[in-house]
Parts: C-alpha cells; sequence; structure tokens
C-alpha cells in the first residue's frame, strides 16, 4: 500500500478506530515512557513507581511523581495531532473510536468524544484519583493545593487513577475498545512503541478480521512488522499526510 491508497482506505472507511501512545503526546512537551535518553523509563525503574508493590511501600513518593507529573500535563496544551484527530471525528461520527494508552487527559482536551465518536482512556488518567475503599473517581484538587495522599469525599485515602504493571486495565474500556478495532474497517496506530498489552494487541485484531492497519511512528515499533502502511513521521506530520491537511 502506498500513501495515496492509505489516505483513499481512510477517507471512504466507515468504521475507524485509533490506537495512541506517548509519541501522540511528545510534541505538546511530554516525556515518552521509553525513549533511551528522556523516556521515563530511562530514569527511572517502572516497579519503583508503577507497581502496586511501590504505592504499598512508599505511598508519598509514588504521589509526588503522579503529582508533578499531573502539573507538567495541566501546564501541556494538546497538539495538531490531536486536534486532527478530533477533525477525523467530525467526519466519521459514530464510526470513531479513539483508545489512548496516555493518561494525560490532552485527547479529551482536544474534544475527541464529544462529536459522536467514542474515546476511551485505556490506562486511566492523571487527573483523577480512585478512592482505596469504594473504587470511586473523583477528580483531584488544583495542582496547587494537591495535598499528598489525597482524600476522598467519603473521607479515604485515594491512589492514582492510572493502570500499573500487573494490574488489569478498566473491563468496560477494554471490551469497547476490542469491539472497535474488530470491526474497525481501518486502524490508525499512533506514537506506540506496541510494547504494553492487551493495548497492542488491539490493531492486530482488525488486521486479523481483513482491516487496513496504517502506523504513524518516526521510528519502527513492535508492532510495525503487521502493518499495511506506515507513515515514518511525527504524529503532527503523518497524520497531516494521511488526512490531506497542512501540517
Ligand atoms: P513508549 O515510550 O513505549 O513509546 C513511544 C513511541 O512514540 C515510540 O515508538 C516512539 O518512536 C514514538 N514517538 C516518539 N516521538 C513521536 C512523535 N513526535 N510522533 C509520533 N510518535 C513518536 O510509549 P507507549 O507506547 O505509550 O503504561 O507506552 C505504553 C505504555 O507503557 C504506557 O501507557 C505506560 C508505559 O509503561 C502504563 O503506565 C500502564
Amino acid at each position: 500500500m502506498n500513501l495515496t491508497a492509505a489516505r483513499n482506505a481512510l477517507r471512504s472507511a466507515s468504521r475507524v478506530a485509533v490506537l495512541t501512545g506517548a509519541g501522540v503526546s511528545a510534541e505538546s512537551g511530554i516525556p515518552t515512557f521509553r525513549d533511551a535518553q528522556t523516556g521515563h523509563w530511562a530514569r527511572f525503574r517502572p516497579e519503583d513507581l508503577a507497581s502496586p508493590d511501590a504505592y504499598e511501600r512508599d505511598p508519598e513518593m509514588v504521589w509526588a511523581w503522579y503529582a508533578g507529573r499531573y502539573q507538567d500535563v495541566l501546564r501541556a496544551q494538546p497538539n495538531a495531532a490531536h486536534h486532527l484527530l478530533t477533525q477525523l471525528e467530525q467526519r466519521k461520527r459514530a464510526g470513531f473510536f479513539l483508545a489512548t494508552q496516555n493518561v494525560d487527559g490532552l485527547h479529551h482536551r482536544a474534544g475527541s468524544g464529544t462529536h459522536g465518536g467514542q474515546l476511551v482512556e485505556l490506562h486511566g488518567n492523571l487527573i483523577s484519583g480512585r478512592d482505596e475503599v469504594t473504587g470511586e473517581i473523583f477528580p483531584l484538587p488544583a495542582p496547587e493545593v494537591l495535598a499528598t495522599p489525597p482524600s476522598s469525599p467519603r473521607g479515604h485515602r485515594m491512589r492514582p487513577n492510572v493502570v500499573w504493571f500487573g494490574e488489569f486495565l478498566p473491563e468496560a474500556a477494554l471490551t469497547a475498545a476490542q469491539d472497535a478495532f474488530a470491526t474497525a474497517d481501518v486502524a490508525l496506530v499512533i506514537g506506540t512503541s506496541g510494547a504494553v498489552y492487551p493495548a497492542a494487541g488491539l490493531a492486530l485484531e482488525t488486521l486479523q478480521r481483513g482491516g487496513t492497519v496504517i502506523e504513524v511512528n518516526p521510528t519502527e515499533s513492535d508492532l510495525s512488522a503487521y502493518m499495511t502502511f506506515a507513515v515514518r513521521d511525527v504524529a503532527t506530520r503523518g497524520l497531516a499526510a494521511l488526512l490531506e491537511q497542512e501540517a
């Protein structure tokens, strides 16, 4: 498949499913996880920060890290790639589904999920906390006034509302994503290393059912071998090329 055929497939698709990873927010200034120099996991060991054991050992340290990232994502702005995905939803309406592994909330702030399509945050988000007793999710206070660990309105301690290593994904979000990818005419895989399952497996469901799978990533990922076509560019320019827009 070439770029023209990929554009045509995307234009004529009635059902489009999109998987995004940290790379889609890189141009908003948010570090990825696996970049060799700037990635979170180049500086920290995931098991020290993003695991139930780490939280049990030292909730203060884990909260300090998440509170810092919460502050950083609120200062960041959605970039052209987030906005282009909202435009794609405006064209496809109920035929648009976006599953993000990102916890930065930038797709939501760019308006995804509000034009007839659906947005699911497979790994949770940084802007809310989860009551450790009831499991209810509440928005966090503004970063300037966030005391950690925070308490829920029920008076219980809250944990970060993110999925940690070894934990299950929110079931409803994952099932909805699996259905959407299995029935998509075209799946877009943008800015993810494809290293973390089950999210990474979603596009393979589209492929198995005979759909087209297109990657946007400046470098090869663990999923590249399965792609029908790849745009080897950053998310903003790569998506603009696919959607025939100015970068
Ligand atoms: P990674 O850090 O593993 O991968 C980021 C990907 O983005 C890489 O493939 C880069 O080549 C690509 N990339 C970098 N800059 C880009 C740009 N400007 N445009 C497009 N792509 C770019 O991040 P994820 O795949 O999102 O999980 O990581 C998956 C999960 O691992 C995360 O959700 C997180 C982490 O541990 C949890 O926290 C549960």
